[in-house]
């Protein structure tokens, strides 16, 4: 995949900051892949995988036959990912933009995972729309993003505000509603409507 960079360029993020004991004790992988509800068979879509954090997590409970799409623009990252302990499924490596993503079909995913993404691109509905665009009826996309960024002019330029948020809400057809909003992260469940639903309609 052709990764396209938008001007200024998204955000990377050290391996090192994306896996260490720290967050594997406060925050552990399986708690927020929980939050999925994963069943054996299905296809789920890790858009900014990173290091590929959530990977092993994902693939226990999707194996056996799933299929795991790890998408990132950030090489490093994804070599880190590939190496991840995965058996029992398809993993798909991508090297791209949460944005775009062509290769992942329409309709074709059980579940999408947004970590600490938004905050980290540029084009947040973008990654909103490919999430809507693969999920198939009745998919399910967990977003999180943290609740401030402090640190670094950019990195503010860059945080999902509450603001923000709305605006996202506001533009996408989706139900979505806040789960578990901690101190550190929010996180929104975002539901694909059934076949047999209606499509709230987008807002200006
Ligand atoms: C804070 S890390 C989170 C990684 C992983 N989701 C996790 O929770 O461990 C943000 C990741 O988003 C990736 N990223 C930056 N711009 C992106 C984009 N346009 N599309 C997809 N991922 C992007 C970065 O390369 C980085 O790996």
């Amino acid at each position: 995949m052709e990764v396209l960079r938008t001007v200024p360029p998204d955000r990377s993020c050290r391996a090192g900051t994306l896996d260490n004991p720290l967050r594997r004790w406060l925050a552990p992988a399986a708690r927020e892949v929980d939050r999925l509800d994963l069943a054996p068979g299905q296809t789920v879509a890790d858009l900014g995988t990173g290091v590929g954090f959530y990977l092993p997590e994902i693939a226990r409970r999707i194996a056996p036959g799933g299929t795991i799409y790890a998408v990132d623009p950030d090489p490093e990252n994804l070599e880190v990912a590939r190496s991840r302990p995965v058996a029992g499924v398809r993993a798909v490596f991508l090297r791209g933009s949460a944005a775009q993503a062509p290769e992942i079909p329409d309709g074709s995913v059980d579940r999408v995972l947004l970590s600490l993404v938004l905050c980290c691109m540029w084009d947040k509905a973008g990654a909103l729309d490919t999430a809507w665009r693969i999920l198939r009826p009745g998919g399910r996309a967990l977003v999180t993003y943290p609740r401030a960024m402090k640190i670094g002019s950019r990195r503010r330029a860059l945080r999902v505000s509450a603001e923000q948020w709305g605006l996202l809400v506001r533009q996408h057809p989706w139900t979505q509603r806040p789960v578990d909003t901690g101190l550190i992260l929010r996180r929104n469940l975002i539901e694909r409507p059934r076949a047999d639903e209606p499509v709230p309609a987008r807002q200006p």
